[in-house]
């Protein structure tokens, strides 16, 4: 039978792992909400989380992983009798960020292409657009963004160049294409972040970017948000900001870690993933909010506005050397996107090709990814379609929801990104993650992680830790994460 080939070193794995965890999350979502939920003090909430829940399921989800050898479907069936359906749930959470997030990915390549085009002064950058925002009193950002997302062709096409990048690297299997791509890639990643923060912190009006980050109460005092959220729905989250971060309650950590090397320390893993994931979210912030401070002070804070309309916003008054950050900016979230979509392609695609190796098939990674990439590509043609809500095409338009187009919907109906998400980020990987606890914990018994942590003799110092943990503290945390998470996408 042919042989399951995994990672070739630690430091591989590691920039794969960081790579599938530091994705848009960190970028458009983790610095909004720290800035709007209390500054340090969300900071301080969101790392005592980390440690009571991130860790403890990064730990169980690449034991998981590693124990059996196996992707997500066949590591669930043959540790848990109970749990054994759990795997196609994971398996469900990927497809289903990744119609999304290839919709997102292909925005973002169109934007490096854009400021490539500022640069030479052509044609398809932003220039064109210029003379139509002062004429509407609009923005260059708002006037190119409006401008794409009344092209669905345009989103569309790039939309597939990203899905056809992303079916590649997985053609290229673990060593051969991901662990290559994320080894490079992540420390590119890292110098275009630390040159952007450079340039955007040294803008005039930066400090008031850095106040919104940090200062608690600063964001309410200067009026960015009319109120102070409160503490439950800051725990809540900043919960469910880790876990879509860290990509965990789903197939993808327990994939790679079926791929890593029963010589490495999972606890030490564990804990280099998340605190590169925070750091970068961290990064991420330095670079976006400020920028927007000083250069576009009305400008959105968060979501796909904060990186296609702000943050063009801020590269086109940036003079000159505008279209050169622009190009590193979006280049670095391209690298971020693609990190992640692997991970999510790979965790789908993982199970089929065990599978097929198993009955002797012979590995047919080619055959299972090109699938895997049709379907994510049908499904994110619609999400291009869609123009996030404003094609008349959202859940909320079809199901007769809006009497008026200004009306207010639930966020899981305003469009078909969010329709996804909700089910993904919103339901499946929260209760993922608590039933994973829920097996370890009462099931299994925290022992299985033990002996899988230490099988070569590794050390699993927080072992007594993880056991409080996983038993009692993970499944409550969790719980308070799906409530949250329904209440912010159903109500
Ligand atoms: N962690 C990614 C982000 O923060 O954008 C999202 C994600 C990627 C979730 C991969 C899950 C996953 F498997």
């Amino acid at each position: 039978m042919e042989e399951r080939k995994g990672f070739g070193t630690n430091f591989g794995f590691l920039m794969a792992a960081v790579g599938s965890a530091v994705g848009l999350g960190n970028i458009w979502g983790f610095p909004n909400k720290m800035g709007a939920s209390g500054g340090f003090t969300f900071l301080i909430i969101y790392l005592i989380l980390a440690v009571l829940c991130g860790f403890i399921v990064m730990v169980g989800e690449l034991a998981i992983g590693r124990k059996t050898g196996k992707g997500a479907v066949e590591a669930y069936h043959v540790l848990s009798k109970k749990f054994k359906w759990m795997g196609w749930m994971g398996i469900l959470s990927a497809f289903f960020i990744l119609f999304f997030y290839c919709a997102l990915g292909g925005y973002c390549i169109k934007y490096v292409v854009l400021n490539v085009g500022d640069l030479f002064g052509a044609g398809f950058g932003s220039n064109a657009l210029a003379a139509v925002a002062d004429a509407n009193g609009t923005s260059v950002g708002a006037e190119v963004f409006g401008a794409f997302l009344g092209n669905p062709t345009e989103a569309i096409i790039y939309g597939l160049i990203f899905v056809a990048i992303t079916m590649i690297i997985v053609i290229g299997g673990i060593g051969g294409g991901i662990e290559k791509v994320c080894s490079v890639g992540m420390p590119a990643l890292f110098v275009m972040l630390v040159i952007c923060i450079i340039r955007s912190c040294t803008l005039e009006g930066a400090s008031e970017g850095l106040k919104y980050m940090f200062v608690p109460g600063w964001a309410l005092a200067n009026g960015v948000i009319k109120e102070a959220p409160d503490f439950f729905s800051v725990v809540s989250t900043a919960g469910g900001q880790m876990f879509f971060s860290l990509s965990l309650g789903m197939a993808a950590m327990i994939t790679y870690g079926s791929y890593l090397d029963k010589k490495e320390n999972l606890q030490k893993n564990a804990i280099i993933i998340v605190m590169m994931d925070t750091l970068v979210a961290l990064m991420a912030g330095l670079c976006v909010i400020p920028g927007r401070f000083a250069l576009d002070p009305t400008g959105k804070l968060g979501g796909p506005s904060l990186l296609f309309v702000t943050m063009q916003n801020v590269f086109d008054r940036m003079g000159a050397a505008g279209p050169i950050f622009g190009i590193l900016f979006y280049l670095l979230v391209v690298f971020a996107a693609v990190s992640s979509s692997i991970s999510l392609l790979e965790a789908v695609v993982a199970h089929f090709v065990d599978k097929a190796r198993d009955e002797g098939k012979g590995d047919k990674r080619k055959l299972y990814s090109l699938i895997g990439a049709i379907g994510a590509g049908i499904l994110c043609v619609i999400v291009c379609l869609d123009a996030l809500g404003n094609a008349g095409i959202s859940p909320a338009d079809i199901l007769g929801m809006r009497v008026d187009p200004s009306d207010e919907v639930p966020t899981w109906s305003a469009d078909w990104l969010d329709f996804f998400d909700c089910i993904a980020e919103g339901i499946l990987m929260p209760l993922g993650a608590l039933l994973m606890s829920i097996m370890y914990g009462w099931e299994l018994g925290p022992e299985v992680v033990h002996a899988e942590a230490t099988r070569e003799g590794q050390k699993f110092g927080a072992y007594g830790w993880f056991r409080i943990c996983i038993k009692y503290i993970t499944p409550l945390a969790m719980l308070l994460v799906l409530y949250g998470q329904i209440k912010e996408f159903f109500f």
